[in-house]
């Protein structure tokens, strides 16, 4: 038994491992010069590790976030892996959907939208201005409400638009009171917050995919894994020195997760379908067993209301 399993997990780094190989030599010379990228979380993290990649591809990448110093510190980085490409730093605050209004009147074209914006703390429900739980915010709200505002230039481009969303595809589980309390207000907890965001990205994504004139445009909801960054720096010590850190140690490199996580992103044909659940190694995983037309329906319904809500400047 005990053989079998030290086996087991040889063979599966051995396997992912080759995959990592095999991906990295498919992509490594794929050339998108001319094509805008706006990554939203660059600045940091997985976020910064998948702009980078993009800019090995010769992507012009905008990264977006609300650290300028870093975000100057990535641009310059970029610069680095593609000097001719015109890479800059877009200020923003996720957490505020109305700020993202208007965002894509200083773009003429985008061929790719990556989110990976995201806190790892341990509060409890916090609201923003705008009445939304601020977790909800950045790890859901914000990316469909980036995914709108930014969806007529990504239908206009040719190399095969795509939208990612990097959380937890595969690994959350359904929300079950989606339906009596989707924004979470009288059943909040760290655990229902992950799984709700998470099941959320599943069904929105889908049902934009499904969307008569996004038939053009790929997307995807992937889970990076564990990964070694920033994530869980603001957790209390004990809580990073107990478990974060410790499974960061067996967790890949920021640059290992973006080889994964770009595979997606360097495709330049629309798939079909043109939707998917990526894992950490950016092969399809399965939704949940509630991921029903029902429920798409209901949070498609649900997501547009709380964000037409706020685009009309009312509290949610
Ligand atoms: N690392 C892991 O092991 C792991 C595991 C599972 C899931 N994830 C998820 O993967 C995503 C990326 O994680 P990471 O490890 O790359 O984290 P990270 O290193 O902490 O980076 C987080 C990024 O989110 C941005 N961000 C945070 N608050 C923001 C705000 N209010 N507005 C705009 N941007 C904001 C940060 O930019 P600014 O500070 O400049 O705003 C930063 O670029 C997160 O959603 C995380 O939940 C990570
Ligand atoms: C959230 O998802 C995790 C992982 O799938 C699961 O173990 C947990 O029970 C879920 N939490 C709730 C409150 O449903
Ligand atoms: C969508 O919202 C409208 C208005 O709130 C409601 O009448 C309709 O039944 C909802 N549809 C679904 C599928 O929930």
């Amino acid at each position: 038994m005990g053989g079998t399993t030290v086996l087991d997990a040889l063979f599966f780094i051995f396997n992912k491992t080759m995959r990592l190989q095999a991906v990295t030599a498919k992509n490594l010379h794929v050339n998108f010069e001319g094509c805008k990228a706006l990554v939203v979380g660059g600045t940091s993290g997985i976020g910064e590790a998948i702009a980078t990649r993009l800019a090995q591809a010769r992507f012009n990448v905008v990264v977006a976030g609300r650290n300028i110093d870093r975000g100057n510190s990535v641009v310059e980085k970029l610069h680095s892996k593609h000097p001719k490409g015109a890479h800059s730093f877009l200020p923003l605050d996720a957490q505020y959907v109305s700020d993202i209004h208007g965002l894509s009147n200083e773009f003429k074209h985008l061929d790719r939208l990556v989110c990976t914006q995201g806190i790892s703390t341990i509060q409890a429900r916090t609201e923003t201005r705008e009445g939304l739980d601020q977790k909800m915010a950045l790890h859901y709200y914000s990316r469909i409400a980036l995914a709108q505002e930014f969806l007529p230039l990504l239908r206009q481009s040719t190399s095969g638009p795509r939208v990612l969303s990097v959380f937890s595809a595969g690994v959350h589980s359904p929300y079950h009171k989606y339906k009596e309390d989707p924004d979470l207000k009288n059943h909040y907890s760290l655990s229902n917050a992950a799984n709700a965001t998470g099941f959320y990205n599943d069904l929105m994504l889908d049902a934009l995919s499904e969307e008569p004139e996004n038939q053009n445009v790929a997307f995807a909801h992937t889970a990076p894994g564990f990964v070694s960054t920033n994530w869980g720096t603001e957790m209390p010590w004990y809580v990073r020195t107990l478990f974060v850190r410790p499974l960061q140690f067996y967790g890949k490199t920021a640059h290992d997760c973006a080889e994964f996580m770009s595979d997606f992103l360097l495709q330049d044909k629309t798939p079909i379908p043109n939707f998917a659940l990526l894992d950490q190694f950016g092969e399809p995983v399965e939704p949940t067993t509630m991921h029903t037309p029902e429920a798409k329906a209901f949070i498609r319904n649900h997501t547009l209301e709380v964000l037409a809500k706020i685009h009309q400047g009312q509290r949610v």
